[in-house]
């Protein structure tokens, strides 16, 4: 995620951008930019790293004026340094962009522009855009006119606001995934990625829909559809405080994040995934088939969360690769003197990129001859320096300690990672088409799943006070049992434990009575019926079962106390869905204990130390 905001209007625009982007840095922080637009022209001010570099540049350069745009950046394509940083212009240098999203269709749309003589100064998706306008204004177009045509050609997903030099006062923005809302002040208009740097100018706020695209200026705020007919959108009124707006309305981080899920799994295979050629493609990772061939084994290094998402990648990946794969600790991996050499494989998966215990286990691994990956949220963090091929995870900024939307694109991006094997290997094209589509459908789904939060959350009331929790799962749940005990003891502080399912009747079945909840996933995997008759053993003990099971399961039912229904999708998917209702539980149970949800007591969110 980025964040973006546009001014037009009478006052001096600097502060007002800098002071918007300020309460945008949540959404992203390595690097940032201003343009202003004014009797000079266009004056564009950017930096690398936090926004108060952006701020120390301004004071040695101050720049005047009442209409511009600013951008802090979550780096996506490029790395975030200063010349990758928004905004992007075109080679006459009036055209100014502003971006969050992914441009999918960047790089045949980069080849053409070049091809017509365009120079490009940065790695971004971004940058096309300045540049396709710049096309069009050159055919004779109006900006607008000039927008509406390139926003015709973009693929992907994208939150833009464009000016150009020549046509002081008009702002431009677009809307198609990432949000965009626009307040409408006294003589002036603001446009931002979100709420929060509105409210300091206007409560009346316009939330622009998928497709639409608004032109402002200083009087006026026009809206059109994608079929360019002016749409009537009355402003809402926003009651929120600064704080809740940050949040967009929600009442933490966490739950934020819980709920931005079905966007960071679309940015994180968007651009990645090409069904019409049946192909995978990694920006920041390549491997030849012979290449591959070379690997005889895989270790996946990394802790906690993610941890637990290197063992679902055990599943994916031996599935596909049919090379042994082990899953290990950082903090057990470093000392255990593990057998590597030039033909193994290390991935370490880290959300922050800076866990102390995951990088000294790849430094062993790299010490001993392994080639790296890195499955990160984080662009240019240590753990992706060090490693031969990265795959990012566009979740955007997790500010929760509790990982939520990092651990379900860690599973995203080695679901991705087995299909390239697959790829590598030559499997058909058509079977890793229809494993594409549905991981493209996947975001609808969690959509399903997140709609249920009421019912988790009077679940979550009625088990708030039980003192121990058991989580239960086999297979590819397995991990989501540990994850799910994990996210409820992290931040409501019940002992909970995390067990496979076939292993209860060796031991953790003794616990089990009328005040023992115990939450399973029950969905249709080849050991479906082996779970089953796990939990009868459980509900023969009278534990209280409560189900995760798939849409329509009378059988679970009938067994349960109760039941969370999760959309059907392929077995490698299933992890993604069924761990949502777990993270909303753990979050409502803290909640009703009157727990920091957020920060919880003796945490970090992320372990730089040993
Ligand atoms: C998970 O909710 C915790 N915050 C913690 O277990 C975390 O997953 C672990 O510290 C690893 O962090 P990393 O992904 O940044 O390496």
């Amino acid at each position: 995620m980025c964040g973006i905001i546009g001014y037009v209007g009478t006052r001096d625009v600097v502060p007002v951008l800098i002071g918007g982007l300020k309460k945008l840095e949540y959404r992203g922080y390595d690097s940032a930019g201003i343009a202003v637009v004014n009797g000079q022209g266009v004056e564009v001010v950017r930096a690398e790293g936090k926004l108060n570099n952006l701020e120390a540049k301004l004071s040695d350069k101050p720049l005047k004026g009442t209409f511009g745009m600013g951008h802090t950046r979550w780096a996506t394509h490029g790395k975030p340094n200063e010349n990758n940083a928004h905004p992007h212009r075109d080679c006459t240098g009036q055209v100014v962009v502003i971006h969050n999203g992914i441009i999918e269709n960047f790089l045949p749309l980069k080849q053409q522009l070049q091809q017509a003589g365009h120079e490009f100064k940065t790695e971004t998706d971004t940058e096309v855009v300045a540049h396709l306008i710049e096309e069009k204004l050159k055919g004779g177009a109006k900006f607008v006119d000039a927008v509406k045509k390139t926003l015709k050609e973009l693929e992907g997903h994208y939150a833009l606001v464009m000016i150009d030099g020549t046509e002081p006062g008009t702002i431009v923005a677009a809307k198609h995934g990432p949000p965009l809302v626009i307040g409408l002040g006294e003589n002036e208009n603001i446009i931002a990625s979100d709420v929060a740097p509105l409210l300091a100018y206007t409560r009346n706020i316009i939330y622009l829909e998928d497709g639409e695209y608004a032109v402002a200026n200083q009087k006026s705020v026009k809206v059109f559809d994608q079929n360019d007919r002016a749409v009537e959108r009355p402003p809402k009124k926003i009651m929120w405080d600064a704080v809740m707006a940050e949040k967009e309305g929600y009442r933490h981080y966490m739950l934020k994040e819980i709920h931005e899920q079905p966007r960071a799994v679309r940015d994180t295979f968007n651009g990645r995934m090409f069904e019409e050629s049946g192909e995978i493609y990694f920006n920041d990772l390549e491997f030849s088939p012979e290449e591959w061939s070379k690997f005889e084994r895989v270790h996946i290094v990394a802790c906690g969360t993610s941890w637990h998402a290197g063992l679902v990648g055990k599943f994916l990946l031996e599935e596909a690769a049919r090379i042994p794969i082990e899953v290990d600790y950082g903090s057990e991996y470093r000392y255990r003197n593990p057998i590597v050499d030039e033909h193994t494989l290390v991935i370490g998966v880290t959300q922050s990129g800076e866990t102390a215990d995951t990088i000294a286990g790849m430094q062993e691994a790299k010490a001993k001859g392994a080639k790296l990956i890195t499955i990160c949220n984080v662009i240019g963090a240590a753990a992706t320096r060090m490693s031969d091929g990265v795959i990012y995870t566009n979740a955007g900024p997790e500010i929760g300690v509790a990982s939520t939307k990092a651990f379900t694109t860690q599973l995203t991006a080695l679901y991705l990672l087995s299909l390239y094997i697959r790829q590598l290997r030559g499997e058909d094209r058509e079977d890793l088409r229809y494993a594409m589509h549905e991981m493209r459908v996947l975001p609808h789904k969690l959509e399903t799943i997140l709609k249920k939060e009421r019912q988790i959350e009077d679940l979550a009331h009625r088990y708030y006070k039980s003192q121990d929790f058991l989580f239960l799962g086999r297979g590819v749940h397995y991990p989501i049992a540990l994850e799910g005990a994990l996210k409820l003891k992290e931040i409501s502080y019940i002992h909970a434990e995390g067990y496979p399912a076939g292993e209860m009747k060796h031991g953790p079945i003794a616990l089990i009575d009328e005040n023992m909840p115990v939450v399973a996933i029950a969905t249709h995997t080849p050991v479906y019926d082996k779970v089953m008759s796990n939990l009868q053993e459980a509900k023969a003990r009278d534990g209280k079962l409560i189900l995760i099971c798939d849409e329509g399961d009378e059988a679970a039912k009938k067994m349960a106390d109760d039941v969370i229904e999760i959309p059907w999708t392929i077995e490698p998917l299933q992890p993604i869905l069924a761990v949502v209702p777990t993270q909303l539980l753990a979050y409502h149970i803290a909640l009703r204990r009157g727990c920091d949800v957020d920060q919880p007591r003796n945490l970090a969110k992320s372990v730089t130390v040993e």
